[in-house]
């Protein structure tokens, strides 16, 4: 795709799609619910799509009417054992929570997905669900998928020391904890997203939250007739919210983002850097606290350091934060972001070769990248990596470009956000 876009502005307001980690959430813990369950602002992309397929073939009553999601789950043991291998696409959050509750399953499942799932490693969930009883096979000794799980009943109980601060591993973990009675918990290294805590407690499960320890305690059964209403996706959000930051003339205001505090590391940083940002209408919904967010134009922005205990707080934003550091007064440094490296694409690596090919300076770190500042991107052909938040960090980037930006494949932005190229349109002025 060529975009050619110097000279618009970005105008309007926009609910982007709702978000992709509560939505998979919803559905999986909705699955292992014995009750019934209303899903509203469900995502429709790919990613969440697959979950919702791989339930159905777990055996899950799920329906969809076009508007709601209607799952009448008969409880945790309720699992059947699948009649094909499952496929979850390029969703790694899927594979990875799901491996959680199969650990605790008495069957044989086989999971895959794309060719790029199919390289992204699995052993950070592997290692401590194997601790728990579960029998986890995968290609290269265990570490990537396609995965074999033979689960077990009960599991045994766990203490895990979390080398990284990954919501994905704490997720799988304590979800295989519904599958024990003894002691489980995950200490992280620094607090990642809490979605599947929140969630669990709603449904009425124990849970116990001490610093960066979660642990369950006696009550493991989801019970609950539970609607659940899904606010908007801050990262999807943050490709507007840049675009306008960057674009002469913008101002756009996104509407019922979601402002959980594990989530909003993007909203520290742009204010840091200049941006400027107002949050309005702050309020509830399904238990998230949810505002209206507007960013205009920004022209005097400043570099800033990215590390340490901010990097879980808005990892999937990172490739658009390196956008707008090619704006800003200095250099931006973004450290401690090793797991970058394997997200859908290494983003280190496409971010920078990506900035490169439209005349930004920037350079890898070994668990980051350094980006210069005050550089007019020329435009150029660039990659997606068939990266879904690369494809359209870089679609902005045509906002600002002199010359067009051309995309090779566009069309892995189904992962999160089908409808983001129109969205894109409707606010161009
Ligand atoms: C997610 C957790 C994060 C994030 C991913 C979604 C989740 O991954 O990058 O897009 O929904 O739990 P890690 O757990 O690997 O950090």
């Amino acid at each position: 795709m060529k975009l050619e876009l110097k000279g618009k502005a970005l105008r309007g307001n926009l609910r982007v799609p709702s978000d992709k980690s509560i939505s998979h959430r919803a559905i999986m813990l909705g699955s292992l619910n014995r009750g019934e369950v209303v899903v509203r602002n469900f995502l429709r992309s790919e990613d969440c799509l697959n979950t919702l397929k791989a339930f159905v073939e777990l055996g899950v009553d799920i329906s969809d009417n076009g508007d709601e999601i209607l799952i009448k789950g008969k409880g945790k043991y309720s699992l059947k054992e699948p009649f094909n291998v499952i496929d979850l696409g390029n969703s790694g959050t899927s594979i990875r929570l799901i491996s959680g509750i199969l650990a605790g399953q008495p069957f044989y499942s086989v999971l895959t997905g794309d060719q790029y799932l199919r390289r992204r490693p699995m052993d950070r969930i592997a290692i401590p669900l194997r601790e728990m009883g579960a029998l986890i096979y995968g290609r290269e000794s265990g570490k990537f998928p396609p995965l074999t799980i033979l689960g077990r009943r009960p599991l045994n109980g766990i203490n895990y020391k979390s080398p990284k601060a990954s919501a994905q591993v704490k997720s799988a973990v304590l979800l295989a904890g519904l599958y024990t009675d003894e002691p489980v918990s995950v200490t992280e290294p620094a607090k990642s997203r809490d979605h599947t805590e929140r969630m669990l407690s709603a449904f009425g499960v124990d849970v116990k939250i001490d610093g960066l320890t979660v642990s369950l305690g006696e009550n493991r059964e989801l019970s609950a007739d539970l609607e659940i209403d899904v606010p908007a996706d801050i990262s999807s959000a943050a490709f507007f919210m840049v675009g306008a930051a960057i674009t002469p003339n913008s101002e756009v205001t996104l509407r019922d983002v979601i402002l959980n505090p594990t989530r909003t590391g993007i909203l520290d940083v742009m204010k840091r850097m200049g941006v400027n940002l107002r949050i309005e209408n702050v309020r509830q919904i399904g238990g998230e606290e949810v505002g209206d967010i507007t960013v205009s134009y920004s022209p005097e922005l400043k570099a800033t350091v990215i590390e340490g205990e901010e990097i879980p707080r808005l990892i999937d934003e990172l490739p658009v934060l390196a956008l707008l550091a090619t704006q800003a007064e200095g250099e931006t440094v973004i450290k401690d972001a090793a797991e970058l490296r394997v997200k859908e694409s290494d983003r280190v690596k496409s971010t920078v070769e990506n900035l490169k090919a439209i005349g930004a300076l920037a350079e890898e770190l070994p668990d980051g990248m350094v980006i210069r500042g005050k550089c007019k991107l020329k435009g150029g052909k660039v990659s997606s990596y068939g990266d879904h938040r690369i494809a359209m960090t870089f679609a902005i980037a045509s906002l600002i470009a002199e010359e067009a930006v051309e995309i090779d494949d566009t069309e892995c932005v189904a992962t999160s956000y089908p409808g983001f190229f129109d969205d894109l349109r409707n606010l161009l002025e």
